[in-house]
């Protein structure tokens, strides 16, 4: 395998009410993580996992994944954006592309993964999965009031994992300053054309309750 894929897996996970980090909270019996690290080692390029964990739960996480895949675990930042550079950080030589996934979307099938990475081994520098989106997008003020109608064809909306070639996100984090809440974007700023695959529904983030309601039906349906 020449990839290595970085999982940021450190944040709280507010919007899903109070509770464990986002990443350790349960479906169908099992983390968040589990289910996405599972995924991630059954895709057939993924030679390197690296997970970014809350701080306090580094111990536990290495525990918890050590019979699901050999992965390296670092403590995350205070920002998705320094949980991404940590994890970077302590990818080994060898691989020579890099995918950042989140650890929320936990149902992301290994095609998905492959797909993403096939598309850097191309020659693609940055490759973002996405989906067109589906509802009516307007542009409203402070006040809800609407200012007017975002042209939709045009929109997609992002998932993970993200792909790129390791120089290319070795360089973006090394300019970064504000922390965005994805990678791509870090590399659109240092000038670098991003290229889109087709994503997946089950890629979906958990977000909030409702997510993870859907997510237990998913895999109620499917094994
Ligand atoms: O909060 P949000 O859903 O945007 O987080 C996306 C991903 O980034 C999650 O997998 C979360 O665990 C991770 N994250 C992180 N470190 C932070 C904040 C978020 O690894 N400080």
């Amino acid at each position: 395998g020449d990839v290595a894929v970085l999982v940021p897996a450190a944040g709280a996970g507010v919007r899903l009410g109070p509770g464990r980090p986002k990443a350790l909270r349960l479906l169908a019996g099992e983390p968040l993580l589990v289910h996405a690290v599972r995924r991630l080692a059954a895709a057939a390029s993924v030679h390197t996992i690296v997970v970014a964990a809350p701080a306090a739960e580094v111990a536990g996480v290495r525990e918890l994944l050590a019979p699901v895949a050999p992965v390296i675990v670092v403590p995350g930042g205070a920002e998705r954006q320094a949980s991404v550079a940590a994890a970077l950080a302590a990818v080994p030589a060898g691989p020579t592309i890099i995918l950042v996934h989140d650890a929320a979307r936990a149902l992301t099938p290994p095609e998905l993964v492959e797909s993403v990475a096939a598309a850097v081994r191309d020659g693609r520098a940055a490759v973002i999965p996405v989906l067109p989106v589906v509802d009516t997008i307007k542009e409203v003020d402070a006040d809800e009031v609407v200012l007017g109608t975002v042209d939709r064809a045009a929109l997609r909306a992002v998932q993970t994992p993200q792909g790129f070639r390791r120089s290319v996100l070795t360089a973006a984090h090394a300019a970064a300053g504000d922390p965005l809440t994805d990678d791509a974007g870090l590399v659109e700023k240092q000038g670098v054309a991003v290229s889109c695959v087709p994503g997946s529904e089950y890629a979906l983030k958990i977000t909030r309750p409702f997510d993870l309601a859907l997510a237990e039906h998913l895999l109620a349906a499917d094994g």
